[in-house]
């Protein structure tokens, strides 16, 4: 199965060629400057054009492989009974053992739907740590999302594991606190975006398992990240060094009673996601919520064509040489800064790599958001783009003051990751002279989309 165990060279290279080139356009640093003040120093308001190296996100932005392409070619774009669909459901139940798959535009479509069969007023929602969407959607509903990560992960400076786990103690209180009845379901989300990026072992998966069926409540997986993850699980639990990652993934799967996926992650779609569940009543009541918004249950807002790039590609994921390449070069760029100082949220996770804004501008206090501050200099200086994860986007229940540099998947060479690198270290050198911000306007949700700043 490990095709490259076998050689003696050492070298991991990128596990495909490149048939097809997008150029990228240099800006000044002069034009840069305007740009942000035009966009209100986010981001997210800057044009895609005026960005060299867009390290946003990973949602998305996967190169797409030939197979994807040639498969989105027989993509069945019937309204009803699409092949596209069965062929994709096949897919999926043979990695995810679901009884029912519901089609998505997107992640938080599946979220959206699953919290308002669910969430009422009142409940309360554990997860490891909720991802922005996933807060926003449950929050929307009335319902509470309370995070419990593993204590380890509040250090972001140690070196351990599995710092994605779930504080199962935590979660046994919180489930005699408020009753199992207002907890509709339990939710872990593999890997931990918004704590680093970190894994959650099989174990803990277990034990989060065990505590929720205890009391009758359902574990849902989002599972975003799950290959990346069942890699992690493979490199350093105990016990799985010769299972396949897709063996690992149906393994994490088989614990869960449903799951919420985003296929712009680990199924190298631009667009797609997927709600699924074992239970028959809900998967009525999401269906009929589906048909209200995003259409009918075969193609649930996507084109045929889409399905069947979902389907190829979480086939593709699991290849061991991608999983061993796509780790190995997110470390490749967290090793390479923070050897050299830069504070970064350790180890290094799976789909990005975190700098500790808060650490490394420490003279700019929280209120400031120096991670947000942060990412601006980032695009001043070289024309990087990155995303604050910290009190803009959560607010009061920011953990950290984070800098998220997500890679997206087979697109930047190592090249462009040690331009990256350089960039990183030349900011570091000068990060006193680094201002921090202040809101100028925000919105009620998602503020970090279209709030504007001002520099201090
Ligand atoms: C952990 C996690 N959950 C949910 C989502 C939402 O998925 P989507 O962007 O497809 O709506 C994301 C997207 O980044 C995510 O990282």
């Amino acid at each position: 199965m490990d095709r490259v165990d076998e050689s003696t060279l050492k070298t991991i290279i990128e596990p495909f060629r490149i048939k097809s080139v997008e150029p990228l356009r240099h800006t000044t640093i002069e034009e840069r400057e305007r740009f942000l003040e035009k966009a209100g120093y986010n981001l997210f308001q800057i044009d895609a054009k005026n960005i060299l190296i867009d390290l946003l996100t990973d949602s998305g932005t996967s190169a797409m492989s030939t197979e994807q392409w040639a498969a989105m070619m027989r993509g069945d774009e019937s309204y009803a009974g699409s092949e596209s669909f069965y062929r994709m459901k096949r897919v999926v139940q043979d990695l995810m053992g679901f009884k029912h798959v519901i089609p998505t535009h997107q992640g938080r479509a599946a979220e959206r739907i699953l919290f308002t069969v669910l969430c009422r007023k009142g409940h309360v929602v554990p997860n490891n740590t909720h991802f922005d969407t996933t807060r926003a959607n449950i929050e929307f509903t009335g319902a509470r999302a309370i995070d419990l990560p593993a204590p380890a992960a509040r250090d972001t400076q140690a070196r351990l594991d599995f710092k994605g786990n779930m504080d199962v103690v935590a979660l046994e209180h919180l489930i005699a606190a408020e009753g199992a009845a207002n907890i509709p379901l339990v939710m872990l989300t593999v890997t931990d975006n918004s704590g680093g990026g970190q894994p959650v072992s099989m174990e803990n998966i277990a034990a989060v398992k065990r505590a929720s069926s205890r009391h009758g409540i359902p574990f849902y997986l989002d599972a975003c990240r799950f290959a990346e993850n069942a890699w992690f699980i493979r490199q350093k639990e105990p016990g799985y060094e010769d299972w396949t990652p897709k063996q690992i993934a149906q393994k994490m799967f088989s614990y869960a009673d449903g799951c919420t996926f985003s296929a712009k992650k680990d199924a190298f779609a631009n667009i797609g996601g997927l709600l699924c569940t074992n239970d028959d009543r809900l998967a009525m009541q999401e269906t009929n919520l589906l048909i209200l918004t995003e259409g009918f249950p075969t193609y649930g807002g996507l084109a045929g064509r889409d399905l069947e790039a979902i389907a190829v590609g979480l086939e593709e994921v699991l290849d061991p040489d991608y999983l061993r390449y796509r780790i190995t070069s997110t470390g490749y760029l967290g090793r390479h800064i923070a050897d050299r100082g830069v504070p970064i949220v350790e180890p290094p996770g799976g789909h990005a790599i975190y700098i500790d804004a808060g650490r490394m501008l420490a003279h700019i206090p929280k209120e400031q958001f120096p991670a947000q501050a942060l990412a601006v200099e980032l695009y001043r200086h070289a024309g990087i783009r990155s995303v604050e994860i910290g009190a803009v986007m959560f607010g009061v229940n920011a953990q950290h003051e984070l800098l998220r540099l997500a890679i997206p998947r087979r697109v930047y060479t190592q090249s462009h990751i040690d331009y990256v690198v350089e960039a990183i270290l030349e900011v570091n050198q000068r990060r006193e002279r680094i201002r921090g911000l202040a809101i100028e306007s925000e919105p009620p949700f998602l503020r970090h989309f279209s709030a504007r700043f001002r520099q201090l």
